[in-house]
């Protein structure tokens, strides 16, 4: 069964922060200190943080972190999987780092295996979010905690937190994006747009979605938007597996069946960057009309950078990942030192991003969960040098080649 855990970390966490003061980044977590995990009891912890030796646990010196990931297809989960295990390897706990390949029975296995693994703590982006209610359950009756990551788990009373970008905000960007770039509020001609949304079994791909209609709804109404395929809704307008090919194909159909010559089309608006290359090559092969299209995007991803600085996809939304996973280790840590986390967490941790804590709207369907929500932000070739580089979160090589530093 469980390994026995170690020494609250909230001392480590309270000494990190005072002594590291005005340390370089205060979206940094900390150094090797809980590493070196001591054996220590709440009685040899300085006198100052006596107040919570009450959580003091006999160490067996392991502390196991379960992390579990969709795919290696796109970009950003192979990033995310490697800030996540260095920052938690950074804070002296042991990583199992699965991949499920896209993959439900892949990802019931992986978990499976680290909970027999010894797992204190698993951080979970699920494939499909409704269907890992019982491998959750099994992880719960055991004293695993469970952090939904990126993607809420559904259906299932046993997820005790989940970290996120506010998911509906990355619609209303794309939405504000379109309906500044087609000037919709002084258009006198109706403008077209097509939606490319993402894969239905991920539920963040339903917020981005609702983000987007609920922003652009005004303009349908008023007819200076309108969708010419006429395939508005969420399920018909989705990718499955967020494919670029299956967005490609899709979009192909669209423009040969509704947009021939002289039918203009002004905007697609795409959920991500992968959906966001399936429709910037389609448009590219299938498309006859002349104007630049709008096409939308989230994640940032490097081959979508070129994209905008070529002008083939009109903007993003960037995510910063390493912040994501910074707020997923401090919630980890907090939740293995059995604290009960909640808006306190983000105060005393100092980050230089925001996030907030939410415990009003995300309900999977078994119970809300209290989530803590950065904020994401619209990338486009005017602000990418700014926003991506001068932060740090992208750089080029001596050959100028664009990659996400790490
Ligand atoms: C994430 C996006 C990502 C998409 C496809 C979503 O759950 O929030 O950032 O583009 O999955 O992997």
């Amino acid at each position: 069964m469980k390994k026995i855990k170690f020494i609250t970390i909230t001392i480590i966490i309270n000494l990190l922060l005072s002594s590291c003061g005005s340390t370089p980044m205060a979206n940094e977590i900390g150094t090797n200190t809980v590493a070196q995990k001591p054996s220590a009891t709440a009685e040899e912890a300085p006198q100052s943080y006596e107040q919570s030796s009450a959580n003091a646990r006999i160490d067996d010196g392991r502390t196991v972190v379960g992390i579990s990931m969709p795919d290696k297809l796109l970009e950003r989960w192979n990033h995310d999987g490697i800030f996540l295990k260095e920052h938690f390897e950074k804070e002296g706990c042991e990583v199992i780092l699965k991949y499920a390949d896209n993959l439900i029975d892949t990802q019931i296995s992986d978990i499976r295996s680290m909970i027999d693994g010894g797992a204190d703590l698993l951080v979970i982006t699920a494939v499909d979010g409704a269907a890992l209610s019982s491998v959750l359950d099994k992880a719960k009756s055991q004293g695993i905690k469970i952090i939904a990551y990126d993607r809420l788990l559904m259906n299932s009373p046993s997820v005790d937190y989940y970290v996120s970008y506010d998911n509906y905000k990355v619609g209303v960007l794309q939405a504000e994006y379109v309906i500044s770039a087609l000037r919709l509020e002084k258009s006198s001609r109706t403008k077209t747009i097509e939606f490319v949304t993402g894969d239905p079994v991920d539920n963040n791909a339903r917020y981005f979605y609702q983000g987007a209609v609920d922003t652009l709804m005004p303009y349908f109404e008023n007819g200076r938007l309108s969708v010419r395929s006429n395939q508005k809704g969420f399920y018909e307008t989705s990718t499955a597996q967020w494919s670029t090919d299956i967005a490609q194909q899709r979009l192909q159909i669209i423009l040969n069946s509704y947009y021939p010559e002289n039918v203009r089309l002004d905007a697609v608006l795409c959920a991500n960057d992968s959906t966001a290359l399936g429709a910037t090559r389609a448009l590219e092969s299938d498309y006859s009309g002349k104007n630049s299209v709008v096409v939308t995007g989230q994640d940032a991803d490097v081959a979508n950078i070129y994209s905008i600085i070529e002008g083939k996809q009109s903007m993003t939304v960037f995510k910063a990942l390493r912040d994501e996973s910074v707020v997923a280790v401090a919630l980890g840590l907090s939740i293995l030192s059995d604290e009960a986390p909640d808006g306190e967490l983000i105060k005393r941790s100092g980050w230089d991003f925001t996030c907030s804590y939410n415990t009003t709207d995300y309900d999977n369907g078994s119970k809300i969960i209290p989530s803590y929500l950065l904020s994401p932000i619209t990338i486009t070739k005017d602000n990418l040098e700014k926003e991506l580089f001068d932060t740090g979160y992208y750089a080029r090589n001596g050959s100028g080649l664009i990659y996400a530093v790490e």
